[in-house]
């Protein structure tokens, strides 16, 4: 065969493959997969092939089909095509059944140096036979998904590497807000020990007037600085039992640069709040975690409510033991939870984000926290309607009668939720 020949043979190799609505698979004599036709990709719920470039084709068999496919592996390897249709989900779990092919590829000598399968979508067809009962039951009784498991396993890899990126990054962060402080502090020490002066030899009004808003700024400016030198020590502590309306508004400047001007920040904590027993450190991460969400949310224009109030053991919350407890809420105006979101949130590494802006660890690390104290997480949203996420924490002191009880569910509700009537 000339190049040409041989080049437009594999050009029209190349255009069969393409726009075969089969899922076809090309592996090496030891049935390791080489390629696979996109349509191919798209039936198998694959997102990206190097995930299962080389991998063994066994992979994607259930155990039960297994020996069938290693059969035609088998005889393929000898030089015979065998047909068989079996059961195999996609790599995202969905029920799929298969009629499918396998076939050896020949070199010029006559050696099988490929193994060509291909696969026809036959659910239809089954699923028509089958009541949706026994369909379901199938479903459920398909054993894992190995592409699945893969996929998630590296995705899960890729995402610990990302968090320990960046909490290492974190770590840095925390000494260098110390020295930078420090600096600041003394930038401010000098504004307000000049301003004093002027005050003492100046004798008009009017450049007395003038330092008043010089000493706003510069009380302004080293409470802000307390507040992020508090905020890089704080970490995960033992929990104490805390005064969380105190603990709120003593992050109020730091929260009010955290989410941006654009976003309008509400602090609503109720009067005569309750102590709660928690990790103050840890308290303040998951408030700030649901804060970034908000801010990412709103995209730079919104409102933002945190809020805490009394739920008294007559109000019987749903899902939780008897009991006192103080509801923590982040409240945003932004665009809500799609369904499909609010399914998997709390899922750790579950993440709608880009590359680089976000772990998926937030909420989660908000379940963990309501796990530890004996609470709930409850989450209100719907798509266009705004988010509520807010933590139900047992009242201090109440929490001893708890502690036999079974660790809470979370509860997600897919509601409207608006800054306005979760102050209500
Ligand atoms: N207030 C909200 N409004 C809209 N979507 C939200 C809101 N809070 C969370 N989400 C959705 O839930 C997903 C998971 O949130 P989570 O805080 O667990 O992780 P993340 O923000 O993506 O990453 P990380 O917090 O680890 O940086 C987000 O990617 C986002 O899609
Ligand atoms: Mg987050």
């Amino acid at each position: 065969m000339t190049d040409d020949c041989h080049q437009t043979s594999a050009n029209l190799v190349r255009a069969l493959l393409t726009v075969s609505t089969d899922c076809l698979k090309l592996m090496d004599a030891d049935g390791r997969l080489l390629e696979m036709n996109p349509c191919g990709l798209k039936l198998m719920e694959i997102e990206d092939f190097s995930t299962v470039r080389d991998q063994p084709s066994t992979i994607f068999w259930p155990e039960e089909t297994q020996p069938t496919f290693l059969d035609a592996l088998h005889r393929a390897r000898n030089g015979l095509a065998s047909s068989f249709s079996a059961f195999c989900p996609t790599a995202k779990g969905d029920a799929r059944w298969w009629d499918v092919t396998v076939l050896p590829i020949f070199n010029a000598r006559g050696e099988v140096v490929w193994i060509f399968a291909a696969l026809r979508d036959a659910t239809h067809a089954q699923m028509s036979e089958k009541s949706p009962r026994d369909t379901i039951k199938d479903k459920e009784e398909a054993p894992p998904p190995m592409v699945a498991r893969l996929e998630s396993e590296s995705l899960r890899l890729q995402a610990v590497r990302a968090q320990i990126g960046h909490a290492e990054k974190l770590r840095l962060l925390g000494q260098f807000v110390g020295s930078v402080v420090h600096d600041i502090n003394n930038v401010l020490s000098s504004m307000s020990g000049a301003a004093r002066l002027i005050r003492r030899v100046a004798a008009d009004e009017r450049t007395l007037d003038i330092l008043n808003p010089v000493d706003q700024a510069v009380s302004k400016g080293a409470r802000l600085v307390r507040q992020l030198l508090d905020f890089s020590r704080t970490g995960p502590s033992e929990p104490e039992v805390l005064e969380v309306a105190m603990a709120i508004k003593g992050d109020a400047d730091l929260m009010r640069h955290f989410i941006g001007h654009g976003v309008q920040l509400e602090l609503n904590c109720e009067d005569g709040l309750w102590p709660i027993l928690v990790s103050p450190g840890e308290l303040q991460s998951v408030i700030f975690n649901l804060l970034g969400n908000a801010r990412d949310a709103l995209d730079g224009e919104g409102r933002v409510e945190v809020s805490a109030r009394n739920r008294p053991s007559v109000e019987r919350l749903r899902g939780l033991p008897a009991g006192d407890y103080v509801e923590i809420a982040v409240t945003d105006n932004g665009p809500g939870i799609t369904p499909e979101v609010l399914a998997r949130l709390g899922e750790p590494f579950f993440t709608t984000k880009a590359k680089g802006k976000g772990t998926g660890l937030g909420v989660h690390s908000a379940f963990e926290l309501a796990k530890a104290c004996r609470g709930m997480i409850e989450i209100n949203s719907a798509s266009g309607m705004g988010a509520r996420i807010s933590l139900h924490l047992p009242r201090a002191g109440a929490a001893g009668d708890m502690m036999a009880a079974a660790a809470p569910q979370p509860t997600v509700q897919a509601v409207p939720t608006t800054i306005e009537n979760a102050s209500a």
